[in-house]
């Protein structure tokens, strides 16, 4: 079969489609057609050599596809099934195998790229505004990068939740993205000298000099200190990415001066854990969709072969909602 084979981490030239021996199938798993690959940010990470992985690998974590055979111990799955996922290594490919914990059922009501594109940006959002801070009616929620594959999921389910959001993105089709999505309010930071200062000044203009109770930053190095300087008091500060670069190590002081902040640095398998929370999440999900109540945006889509522009396009901030490969 064909993949995309990374030999030595690098920029996106580091990734090219290869012949590969098919995935063998384990006693435990199923063997599945991939229809199409979600590119993450992740992706870029363990392409980049930012986050270890051994090499030679093929990148992707996330894909929708239908079983062409399962294992001789499967009895929760059989050829023809519609499934996607979200924590599969190697899934830049035509054909994976998955083990039951990250094989989820798509409904018939849901196309196989759209659940391609709402597994591991949308299981993400959903843990972030569900659990890492439990939004609730009337709080208000600042989330970086709007118009992006976890900002456009993350804006409807925390508008859903009665919360408002406040926004930040980087253009004019990004700001009518991100409202589309229910953002009532939308910050264009690209135009900050000093996004440390310039950004919680905006954010307090926004909310009578209080600040938000949440800061949902997956933008990291760029907003880090700034979205610290936007929270209220008690607010709390959800670091999950670094699509602008790792924030550096911070003095723990910096929450008692902030107004007693706290923080913290979720991940998603962490929120994954067990039949009834997968289930759960996973569930909420597929149902808004086929309800017409989540809008799953895909924004590009690339074949295969063409991840090298794929991962240009997404880290050159270039990308709305999703970014899928198709084999
Ligand atoms: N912890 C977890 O469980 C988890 C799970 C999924 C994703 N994530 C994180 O969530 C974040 C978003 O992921 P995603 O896949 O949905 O990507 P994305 O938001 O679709 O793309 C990244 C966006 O970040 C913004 N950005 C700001 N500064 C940037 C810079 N210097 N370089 C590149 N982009 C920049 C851009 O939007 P603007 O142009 O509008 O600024 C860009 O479109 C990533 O940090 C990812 O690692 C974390």
């Amino acid at each position: 079969m064909k993949a995309i084979v990374v030999t030595e981490t690098g920029d996106p030239q580091v990734m090219s489609l290869t012949d590969v021996p098919d995935p063998r199938i384990g006693p435990a798993q199923v063997l599945v057609d991939v229809a199409a690959c979600g590119v993450n940010y992740i992706d870029t990470y363990q392409r980049s050599g930012t986050y270890t992985v051994q090499t030679p690998f093929t990148p992707g974590l996330e894909g929708a596809g239908v079983v062409a055979a399962v294992g001789a111990d499967v009895d929760w799955a059989a050829p023809g099934d519609r499934v996607a996922w979200c924590s599969t290594a190697g899934s830049y490919a035509e054909r994976v195998t998955l083990s039951r914990e990250d094989c989820y059922r798509v409904p018939e009501a849901v196309d196989l790229d759209v659940a391609a594109a709402l597994m591991l940006q949308g299981l993400t959002a959903h843990y972030l505004s569900a659990s890492s801070f439990p939004l609730h009616p009337g709080q208000t929620a600042l989330v970086h990068a709007g118009a992006g594959g976890v900002g456009l999921l993350l804006t409807q389910l925390a508008v859903a939740r009665g919360a408002r959001v406040i926004t930040t993105v980087s253009s004019d089709e990004k700001e009518q993205l991100s409202r589309a999505a229910g953002a009532a309010d939308v910050i264009r930071y690209e135009r900050f000298r000093d996004m440390a200062s310039e950004l919680p000044r905006a954010v307090r203009e926004l909310t009578d000099g209080v600040g938000v109770e949440v800061v949902y930053d997956g933008v990291g190095a760029s907003t880090f200190d700034g979205s610290l300087d936007s929270l209220a008091v008690r607010g709390t500060m959800v670091l999950f990415g670094g699509a602008s670069g790792q924030v550096p190590d911070f003095n723990l002081q910096r929450l008692n001066r902030g107004g007693s902040l706290s923080i913290t640095r979720p991940s998603m398998g962490h929120f994954l854990r067990t039949d009834e929370e997968r289930a759960w999440r996973a569930g909420d999900l597929f149902s808004a969709v086929a309800a017409g109540e989540l809008d799953v945006r895909i924004g590009a889509t690339f074949p295969l072969a063409e991840a090298v522009a794929a991962h240009e396009a997404l880290q050159g901030r270039r990308t709305t909602g999703k970014v899928l490969l198709h084999p």
